[in-house]
């Protein structure tokens, strides 16, 4: 007897078939002379129909004590199945309680709201929403790798411990050792772990500089940490960012591998994960299937940041934020763009310097830097890049400019003294590419252990 995950199973089983399962009771139904048990093992959102008679060993125990949530095993024949909704059955010739449920299993109804679901963590995992955000989220993770790998790409491990603030926004969390509770003067830090103070990382971006310029192109994925008090459907203080860098590539360059990794993760979701993808195309967002293909057969838009001002400011829309040259886009401009304007994924670029990172590329007019931001329909900003500084003197300027400390960066700007050359790169968050993928519109619903301000549960 063969022990089978459910979804090969319902993929391949012949009626005949001796097998195996174990599994998670999503429900039981009784009746007078046999149950009929709906057995989940997580490979599918379908579950597999088990049919256990009355006369089989232990009925009462095993089968009549299996309470939603309980765990069981199940040996039996594959039967056709008569019912509606399943080709083929399980017929059991004897099933095990393995692990029993208790009364109180939270998950007995069909449906629940996001926001309960958040205070289960523990047993979320067991719906059929988180079960099919799972599959899907591991499934693009594989994607990923192989998109890069593919085109040969290196794959960097990035530090998450680092004493340098990559965006220079200072929303970084500090790593010590230092005994914060019982101090009685000013800490210091020369005399902590790592001998001067130390954060997680917000993103891989430098070291991936780093090694663009000896291997090419070299791409990260991995967790990044930011503490901004950003309480919104779109940001985590964890997070997972997959950053490719290339050496020897203007922004062109960069816009075009950005807009092939969209729609290459895109037809990837589509083609391997096509039970769940309709799933949320029934369940969460009706009709994403379609709009997913258009986008995949669309050229992406592009603007510059001056074009998306005057395109705001003529929109006569009343926004919270309200439109003027220098100000930073927020997520109802980036919607407005993309989703109501352009009805379709839109780069812009140029952006004013003052409002981006010191390590962009500055721009010929001096005004802006070599930035893009790929704003998407549903989701705003989904990826966000440059062309980097590549000259030395400039970087220098631009360093002072934005008061950071040199010393801090002299590995940094030495990347510019020896054998310099164009480069770029950009992130994509990946929570932000999973929400777009599956039409989940709260980040928190597409993270196993949603980290936001005030809470680290788990
Ligand atoms: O635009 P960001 O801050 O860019 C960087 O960190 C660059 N160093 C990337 C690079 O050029 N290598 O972040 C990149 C992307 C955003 O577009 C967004 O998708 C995601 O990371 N992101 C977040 N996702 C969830 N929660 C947050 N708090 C996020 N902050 C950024
Ligand atoms: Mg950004």
């Amino acid at each position: 007897m063969i022990q089978k995950k459910i979804k090969d199973i319902l993929t391949s089983a012949r009626v005949g078939d001796e097998v195996s399962v174990s599994g998670w009771v999503r429900t039981r139904r009784d009746s007078k002379d046999f149950s009929f048990i709906q057995i989940n093992d997580g490979s599918s959102l379908s579950s597999l129909q088990v049919v256990a008679q009355k006369t089989i060993k232990d009925y009462k125990e095993n089968v009549l004590s299996a309470q939603t949530g309980a765990a069981l095993r199940v040996k039996g024949e594959i039967v056709e199945s008569l019912g509606k909704g399943q080709s083929i059955e399980l017929s059991a010739t004897s099933v095990e309680l393995v692990g029993p449920s208790a009364e109180d299993y939270p998950l007995q109804k069909k449906r629940h709201s996001f926001e309960f679901l958040r205070t289960i963590l523990h047993l979320r995992p067991r719906t059929n929403t988180f079960g099919a955000v799972s599959r899907v989220r591991s499934k693009c993770a594989q994607g990923v790798h192989r998109f890069f790998e593919d085109k040969g790409f290196i794959y960097l491990n990035s530090p998450i411990i680092t004493t340098s603030d990559c965006e220079g926004a200072g929303d970084m969390f500090q790593v010590t050792t230092l005994d914060l509770e019982n101090r009685e003067e000013k800490l210091d830090f020369s005399k902590d772990f790592f001998g001067e103070k130390a954060f997680l990382t917000v993103s891989g971006q430098l070291e991936g500089e780093i090694f663009a310029s000896a291997l090419t192109n070299v791409y990260t994925f991995g967790p990044t940490f930011r503490a901004e008090n950003s309480n919104t459907p779109r940001h985590l203080a964890e997070f997972w960012m997959i950053e490719p860098e290339m050496a020897f590539c203007a922004l062109e360059g960069n816009m075009e591998l950005a807009e092939e990794f969209i729609k290459y993760i895109i037809s990837y979701a589509l083609n391997n994960c096509e039970e769940d993808m309709e799933f949320f195309n029934s369940f969460i967002d009706k009709g994403i299937i379609k709009s997913l293909e258009e986008i995949c057969n669309s050229e992406f838009s592009h603007l510059t940041y001056d074009e998306a001002i005057k395109i705001l400011e003529a929109s006569n829309k009343s926004f919270e934020f309200p439109v003027s040259w220098g100000m930073d886009l927020q997520t109802e401009h980036e919607r407005y763009l993309s989703e109501e304007y352009l009805k379709k994924p839109v780069f812009v670029t140029n952006y004013p310097k003052e409002i981006k990172a010191f390590y962009m590329r500055l721009d010929d007019d001096e005004r802006t830097v070599s930035a893009m931001d790929l704003l998407v329909p549903r989701c705003g900003e989904i990826i966000g890049g440059s062309q980097r500084e590549e000259r030395y003197d400039v970087l220098l300027r631009r360093l002072k400019e934005c008061n950071m400390p040199k010393e801090h960066y002299d590995w940094y700007l030495d990347l510019r003294r020896f054998g310099s050359v164009p480069h770029s790169g950009f992130g994509v968050g990946f929570e932000r590419v999973v929400m777009y993928l599956t039409g989940m519109s709260n980040v928190r619903d597409v993270i196993s252990f949603p980290r936001t301000p005030g809470n680290a549960k788990f």
